[in-house]
């Protein structure tokens, strides 16, 4: 029998616990897997509903602090649907809704193009040719509230991603919010800050010639300012960061063309909404 000190012993129980750990490891990994993919879809259905508002609207509390029950009453007001921007008309895909990831999109050549806007420019090689972009309408009714664009960009350590809330004359910023992002807290970080969040409602995306003028300010935004708010103090980098996101993506390499054909939509809807009541 093998001694308890001698070398061969160490290394067998060595070798034993080595398999049996990463035997455990891995197991957690493959069995938790799907536990992790539904958080991963909760936290960006909360901060969907933190850029629409609904949160505090309905219940007055951030979307973070929502019951599970909470959660699927104002989920019923959220619905999505598939869009290529080049055309700015939707894709026929239901199927592919649930399947839909921005960022295998954006990463596959074959369903992205490169970003190469010298104007705007949200420092990514690349953008998903088709979006998946969300609708907030009344339950029971097609009236269109708002529509949330997920939006990404560079930060000073990596992609801020999120969703840029529209109110429905596609024009006025409702709200914004990054549900990743690898700021650093207290300094970038605070662009999850409720109170910097919440100047975001009733911001201009574009001026009056459609350039897209939103953006935050480095320092206190001037009182009355339609399109700035306050700069995040000691992140200048972050702060120009989600500026030039914003700026990209409301421009006609991102949404604006979508934006346009929706614009027409909810008129033509409008009109004839009118029409009926005459
Ligand atoms: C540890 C550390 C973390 C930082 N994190 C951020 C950050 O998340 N975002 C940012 O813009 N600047 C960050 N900075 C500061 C930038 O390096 C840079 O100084 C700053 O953006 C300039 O902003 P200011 O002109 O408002 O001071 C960090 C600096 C240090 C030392």
């Amino acid at each position: 029998m093998q001694q308890r000190d001698s070398l061969g012993y160490t290394l067998a129980v060595a070798a034993v616990l080595c398999v049996v750990c990463s035997l455990a490891v891995s197991t957690a990994a493959v069995s938790l897997r799907g536990r992790q993919e539904a958080n991963v879809k909760l936290d960006q259905q909360k901060n969907i509903l933190d850029a629409t508002g609904l949160a505090i609207g309905e219940y007055g509390v951030q979307a973070n602090e929502l019951t599970m029950k909470e959660i699927d009453t104002l989920n019923a007001y959220v619905s999505a649907k598939l869009v290529d921007l080049q055309t700015g008309k939707y894709v026929d895909a239901a199927e592919d809704l649930g399947k839909y990831s921005l960022v295998e999109e954006a990463a596959n050549p074959d369903t992205s193009i490169p970003i190469e806007n010298p104007v705007f420019n949200p420092g990514e090689p690349r953008r998903p040719k088709v979006m998946k972009v969300y609708f907030v309408k009344k339950p029971g009714t097609d009236k269109i509230l708002q529509v949330v664009l997920p939006v990404y960009g560079k930060g000073l350590w990596g992609t801020l991603y999120g969703y840029l809330a529209l109110k429905s004359d596609l024009e006025t910023i409702q709200g914004l919010t990054f549900y990743q992002h690898k700021e650093t807290p207290g300094l970038g970080g605070e662009v999850d800050n409720p109170r910097w969040k919440a100047m975001w409602d009733g911001r201009k995306l574009y001026d009056p010639s459609g350039t897209p003028a939103a953006m935050v300010f480095k320092g206190p935004a001037p009182k009355g300012d339609e399109y700035a708010v306050d700069g995040l103090s000691g992140a200048t980098i972050t702060s120009r960061g989600v500026t030039n996101l914003i700026r990209y993506w409301a421009s006609d390499d991102g949404y604006g063309t979508y934006l346009g054909e929706l614009k027409e939509e909810i008129n033509d809807d409008k009109s004839s909404a009118s029409e009926g009541e005459k």
